[in-house]
């Protein structure tokens, strides 16, 4: 383990459980560690930077402080502890990389993210793909990326979970944090509940695939009877996800499956096609 379980964060320790989630991990996932730095550009980055030089052993990776975070479709990702807030620690982030050879990869996001909510708390919901929502307001998020090299697939899952209270940045709909649904819950905390269900999960859709965890993405699903606006402009009434994790929009010309597009709720009250 190459994680101490301690960093510095302005001039405050953070005690991070490294060594409690090697032992739960390691059994199962032979070569892992767990790694805590206090700053790096993006845990994605960082790990993506070290599979593209041939290092592919399991390893959880976790930043108290990003310089340029990532999110998806491109996105920046920032959180409370840009400001310098350190051990106030506002925000959890890490990434979890690891080789996969699933038969087939879709649903990998909504099974990250199922676990994730299912792991936080029951009122959490899922937002297709991946986002962690709660009562109307984004909570979390993550981002799946892949390397290949040669016959090996190497997953990197990244995690960012709002714990304290956020700035809102100019977003028009102010973030949730975690600590708003468990008041004492702090980033160490938090990264102990998330990691070993995680691990299982993954190696469990790795086996498996989505089609076991779809009654359970309903329960969450944000977005089931909403109507909704793709990226592409389509609009319809979200309608659940399919074996493979494809949003069902039940739209005037049929029900469609959408893959990839980018899926935003419309303002305004649910349209009637069943
Ligand atoms: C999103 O909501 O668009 C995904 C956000 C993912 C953020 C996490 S924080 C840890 C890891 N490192 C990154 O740069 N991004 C992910």
């Amino acid at each position: 383990m190459s994680g101490k379980g301690l960093a510095e964060a302005g001039n405050t320790p953070i005690q991070w459980p490294s060594e409690a989630i090697w032992e739960a991990v390691s059994p199962r996932l032979p070569g892992f560690s767990v790694e805590v730095l206090p700053e790096i550009d993006s845990t994605n980055t960082e790990l993506m930077r070290r599979a593209r030089a041939g290092q592919i052993d399991p390893v959880l990776l976790v930043a108290e402080r990003q310089t340029a975070g990532r999110g998806r479709l491109g996105r920046r990702w920032f959180s409370g502890n840009d400001a310098g807030l350190g051990a106030l620690s506002p925000s959890l982030m890490f990434s979890l990389g690891l080789p996969l050879t699933p038969q087939d990869w879709s649903g990998l996001s909504l099974a990250v993210g199922l676990s994730i909510v299912e792991s936080l708390h029951p009122d959490l919901q899922l937002k297709w793909p991946n986002d962690v929502w709660w009562q109307s307001r984004k909570l979390a998020g993550i981002l799946i990326e892949t390397a290949s090299l040669g016959d090996v697939r190497f997953a990197v899952v990244g995690v960012g979970i709002n714990i304290g209270p956020q700035d809102g940045q100019g977003l028009s709909t102010p973030p949730a944090s975690l600590s708003e649904l468990l008041p004492a819950i702090d980033a160490p905390a938090t990264l102990e509940r998330v990691v070993d269900p995680l691990v299982r999960a993954i190696q469990q859709f790795e086996v498996q695939g989505f089609s076991p965890l779809r009654a359970a993405f309903h329960g969450r699903d944000l977005l089931y009877g909403q109507t909704v606006r793709c990226s592409d402009g389509m609009t319809g009434v979200a309608r659940g996800v399919d074996a493979g994790g494809a949003l069902l929009v039940h739209t005037e010309t049929g029900l469609k499956k959408i893959t990839s597009a980018e899926v935003s709720v419309r303002p305004g009250p649910p349209a009637n096609p069943s």
